[in-house]
């Protein structure tokens, strides 16, 4: 069963032995890995029941670490790592022989990113190989954005979890690739698209996974709760499920709030929401009701990316 502890050391020593541990963020704990040993990498596949065909992304603690794991640096990229790292940005670029096939699935390309925690970061710096880290939660469940998350599904299956608190994002990182150098969005994330275009100007989006072989685990039905999950209008919903037991997710306060209602942001404030949600789904899970209706955000900024994780929520139950 994993303790939970602040003790970098202790982190550092199990990942060096190859064993797994779970990682604060500012985005999702992570569940991490030597990502050079394949024995380790193939561990955090077993720990989540996650299929081989859906890469990881490698964690470094700072960009010039970047150089040495992949082969070359669009001029884009760098320009967006330098102003997003440490932070909720992951670039796909293509790797080096040193990357075992597994952590990649295959791909001849690899997902970097530079974590913005102050636990990770200096774990980090002691190890001498980066982190390969998925979302620490079985695969296809709500990610975990506090250590409690990760005991309760992955405590028997890992000896520690570093306990860094709440993850301030809440969401997990952009994800975004250069392809003949040109940049693409392949999952939204922590950092909006207009956050984004102000950098490096105008970005295309090819967010749909079945159909795209580059993110494999971008998978429609995902970050779903066990419990059946509509998306709509509350209201009309309601209408629908008349005699069963609704837990009700709510952006912003309602005027006579049900019992089972669980509001992301009391102060209407997309990165509250964004912080909050991953907490509500497990929450609403956990409620003595048969299902659960929620309505989406207002669809700007991270809003978005929100939204579409509510989207994949629900197409698990369609
Ligand atoms: O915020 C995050 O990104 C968190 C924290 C722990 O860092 N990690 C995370 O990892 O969300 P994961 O494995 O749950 O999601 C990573 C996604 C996967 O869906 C995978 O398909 C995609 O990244 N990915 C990884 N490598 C890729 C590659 N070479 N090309 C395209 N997509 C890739
Ligand atoms: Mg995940």
């Amino acid at each position: 069963m994993a303790t939970k502890g602040i003790d970098i050391s202790l982190a550092k020593a199990y990942l060096e032995a190859d064993e797994l541990v779970a990682v604060p963020t500012e985005t999702v704990y992570g569940l991490a890995g030597n990502a050079l040993h394949a024995k380790a990498v193939a561990k955090i596949f077993d720990a989540k029941n996650r299929p081989s065909f859906d890469p990881l992304i490698i964690h470094v603690p700072n960009a010039e670490h970047l150089e040495r794991y992949v082969k070359k640096i669009p001029k884009q990229a760098e320009q967006l790592i330098n102003h997003f790292w440490p932070g909720p940005l992951t670039v796909v670029l293509p790797k080096k022989e040193i990357i075992p096939d597994l952590v990649t699935a295959g791909l001849d390309s690899v997902g970097v990113r530079c974590p913005d925690h102050h636990l990770t970061h200096q774990l980090l710096r002691q190890l001498d190989f980066p982190l390969a880290a998925p979302s620490a939660n079985p695969f296809g469940y709500v990610s975990p954005t506090t250590a409690v998350h990760v005991e309760e599904q992955l405590g028997a299956k890992i000896p520690y979890i570093l306990d860094g608190g709440p993850c301030k994002v809440g969401i997990e990182s952009t994800i975004m690739g250069f392809e003949n150098d040109k940049p693409i969005i392949y999952r939204r994330g922590g950092i909006s698209n207009e956050a984004i275009e102000r950098v490096i100007g105008p970005v295309e989006s090819r967010l749909h996974s079945t159909s795209n072989p580059k993110a494999p685990g971008q998978l429609q039905s995902h970050y779903a709760p066990r419990k059946p999950f509509l998306l709509g209008d509350i209201d009309q919903l309601l209408t629908t499920v008349k005699g069963k037991k609704v837990g009700i997710l709510r952006y912003k306060k309602s005027q006579d709030p049900a019992e089972n209602e669980i509001v992301l942001s009391p102060t209407e404030n997309m990165a509250e929401a964004a912080q909050n949600l991953f907490a509500a789904l497990r929450q609403l899970d956990a409620m003595n009701i048969d299902l659960i209706i929620a309505e989406k955000v207002p669809d700007i900024g991270i809003g978005k990316a929100i939204n579409d994780r509510l989207t994949r929520a629900a197409a698990a139950s369609s």
